[in-house]
């Protein structure tokens, strides 16, 4: 890890995301976009916004990637793997843990799968092979983590895979968009992030004037608590876990959260 503690003590939120908008990382940012598959819907819109000096997710896992130098990346909700590949192309040797449902026709897109993602990854020169975990992450992150809401049978099959929890110094969460199922998706990866490690949680200020107002409220699904949207959740995971230092980017969309772990 190369970025001290001290740093994420100190720094300011403005300070921070200031850095993250350095020429460099978003011209490596536009680099990879251009480097892999078009996407119909996002590949013109990210570069774009990119281009125009904005700082999307994308920027942030560049930006990660390139000062924490993670030897184990894990992401939750991979799609075409864009999050992954800034992850991949900034750290040849970093081991990418990938776990996915492969919703058909996600964004109205086909969602092409493992096979097509580790050929991305290779595209911008990553040649190992990419950890693939498909199925739903409420039980494919319990089970490979161990945990006791597995069934026996799914923690079996993912113990003949890997012997040992295992920590990681990035994880993104990006997969299911539902508010307890987001919820869920960071408590059970939360816990496995190494100290100075980092979470990036997506979509906390997504742009609604885009967005069908009807589809949002069935990705949201139940409410129990009152959280409103994926930034409530946020909220709640940063009462929840006191452990982390929280910084909320709202200005550009999709919005993105980061959470560094301190103790
Ligand atoms: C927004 S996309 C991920 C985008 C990706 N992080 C990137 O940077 O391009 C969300 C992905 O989460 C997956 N997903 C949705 N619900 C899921 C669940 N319950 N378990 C696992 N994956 C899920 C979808 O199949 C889709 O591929």
């Amino acid at each position: 890890m190369t970025i001290a503690l001290s740093f994420w003590e100190s720094v300011k939120p403005e300070d921070l995301f200031q850095a993250i908008a350095d020429e460099e990382n978003r011209r490596h940012v536009v680099k990879v976009m251009k480097t892999l598959s078009v996407d119909p819907v996002w590949t013109k819109q990210i570069i774009e916004a990119v281009e125009a000096g904005r700082i999307e997710t994308r920027c942030f896992i560049s930006w990660l990637a390139r000062e924490l130098r993670p030897s184990r990346y894990l992401e939750v909700g991979v799609r075409r793997g864009f999050s992954m590949a800034m992850v991949a192309s900034r750290v040849r040797e970093v081991e990418i843990y990938g776990f996915d449902l492969w919703k058909p026709d996600y964004a109205g897109v086909a969602n092409l799968g493992p096979k097509f993602v580790q050929s991305e990854m290779e595209k911008i020169g990553y040649i190992k092979r990419v950890h693939f975990f498909s199925g739903d992450s409420h039980r494919t992150l319990p089970a490979f983590f161990g945990s006791k809401r597995a069934t026996l049978w799914d923690r079996l099959k993912a113990n003949r895979r890997f012997k040992r929890r295992t920590s990681f110094s990035m994880i993104t969460i990006d997969g299911d968009h539902s508010l307890l199922g987001a919820y869920q998706d960071l408590l059970d990866t939360m816990p496995y992030c190494e100290i100075g490690g980092v979470i990036v949680f997506d979509d906390i200020a997504p742009d609604y004037s885009k967005l069908d107002p009807e589809a949002v409220k069935v990705e949201r699904g139940n409410d129990p608590y009152g959280w409103g949207d994926l930034l409530g959740v946020w909220r709640a995971i940063k009462e929840r876990f006191r452990n982390f230092r929280y910084f909320e980017y709202t200005k550009d969309p999709p919005g993105v959260g980061l959470a560094i772990r301190l103790l």
